[in-house]
């Protein structure tokens, strides 16, 4: 419908050019109709050049019109050839042979580490534990001086130190968190901390410069060595298997007193000594003891009405004993032939 009598009997020509568009079934087709409406000889042209016979008065009318025309079939043009050029595409994508199997889509998996950490949170989070967390990039303050570590101390030399700056460093442990957490929080508290960190270590299969701890802490009146003991005893079992056992070595940590170190009885050889543990029947995996009174004092926290327990745990040793892992730097290199061994059991899970 035109708003004005179509007095050069030119308007239907927008309607066929749009038919033929319509019409044309690729891009070639399509070529020959524009040149037909619209190329150097085609209708609209010609048209244009009949301006010429029309009286003086009624050609810049006529001009217009025609223009308006040509745009309109220009617009109708490009918007056919770009449904045709997407149809092309489609065709290219569908032109291999569809009785080819399709390619899988490679799902991946967790990290080996990944797994044990979601088994470990599962046993403490079903003895009553929640999580925390702290920086990776530490205060010299928390991550020795509060711990009890004082400056120039030798102690500190048991771990070589990434140093930012002279009070800023890459955490060595997860034991600040401790004071981190203690500091905004009134006990009782249960909490495990698990995290990265860093160490100056020359690599070696069972040494890296990065790698993962979970440290614990319970605090309440009236906690004891007995409920450490009860605590491991119960994670080890439910970690290891059930009849594994615990024992405790006296040892020196600056933050606890008195410390040692928890051994487990060997799941490999069951106590008798193998090459796993060394022939001692006993595998090392953790430090712990009783939250030392400057601890205490540090984080704000009364001695006298409190007592607590403390333990770190090297999670990547921990994979390596679960899976029988003879190199730790393995766990960093992201080799996908290695990690896809432990997939298995956890493809297409959910990642929390
Ligand atoms: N932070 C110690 C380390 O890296 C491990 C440790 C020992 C943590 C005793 C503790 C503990 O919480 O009580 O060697």
């Amino acid at each position: 419908m035109s708003e004005r009598p179509d007095r050069f009997g030119v308007d239907d020509i927008a309607e066929r050019a749009e038919k033929a568009f319509a019409e044309a079934v690729d891009l070639d087709a399509l070529e020959e109709a524009r040149v037909r409406f619209i190329g150097r000889k085609g209708e609209i042209t010609t048209l244009l050049r009949s301006i010429g016979s029309l009286p003086n008065e009624e050609r810049p009318a006529f001009g217009d019109l025609v223009n308006d025309l040509r745009e309109r079939i220009l617009g109708l043009y490009e918007r056919r050839k770009g449904a045709l050029s997407e149809g092309a595409a489609e065709e290219d994508y569908f032109s291999g042979d569809p009785t080819l199997p399709g390619r899988r889509v490679l799902l991946g998996g967790r990290h080996v580490l990944h797994q044990v950490l979601r088994d470990i949170k599962r046993i403490f989070f079903g003895m009553g534990y929640s999580l925390a967390e702290g920086p990776d990039v530490e205060l010299d303050y928390y991550n020795f001086e509060a711990l009890n570590f004082p400056p120039d101390h030798p102690s500190r030399d048991t771990q070589d130190t990434f140093y930012i700056d002279r009070d800023i460093l890459l955490r060595t442990q997860t034991s600040p968190v401790q004071v981190r957490y203690m500091e905004k929080h009134k006990p009782p508290l249960r909490i495990i901390v698990p995290g990265r960190v860093y160490r100056n270590e020359s690599p070696d299969p069972s040494h890296a410069s990065e790698f993962l701890q979970m440290e614990g802490l319970y605090v309440d009146r009236n906690v004891s060595l007995a409920d450490l003991r009860n605590d491991m005893t119960y994670f080890v079992r439910a970690f290891f298997g059930s009849d594994a056992k615990v024992r405790f070595r006296p040892h020196f940590f600056p933050f606890t007193e008195p410390s040692a170190e928890a051994d487990m009885s060997c799941f490999a050889c069951r106590g008798s000594g193998c090459s796993i543990c060394g022939r001692t029947g006993w595998i090392e995996i953790m430090g712990a003891g009783m939250v030392h009174p400057h601890v205490f004092r540090n984080a704000g926290y009364d001695p006298d009405a409190y007592t607590g327990f403390a333990f770190g745990l090297g999670l990547d040793r921990i994979a390596m004993l679960k899976y029988g892992i003879d190199d730790i730097r393995r766990l960093l290199a992201n080799d996908l032939r290695f990690l896809r061994q432990f997939w298995a059991e956890t493809a297409g899970e959910v990642f929390e």
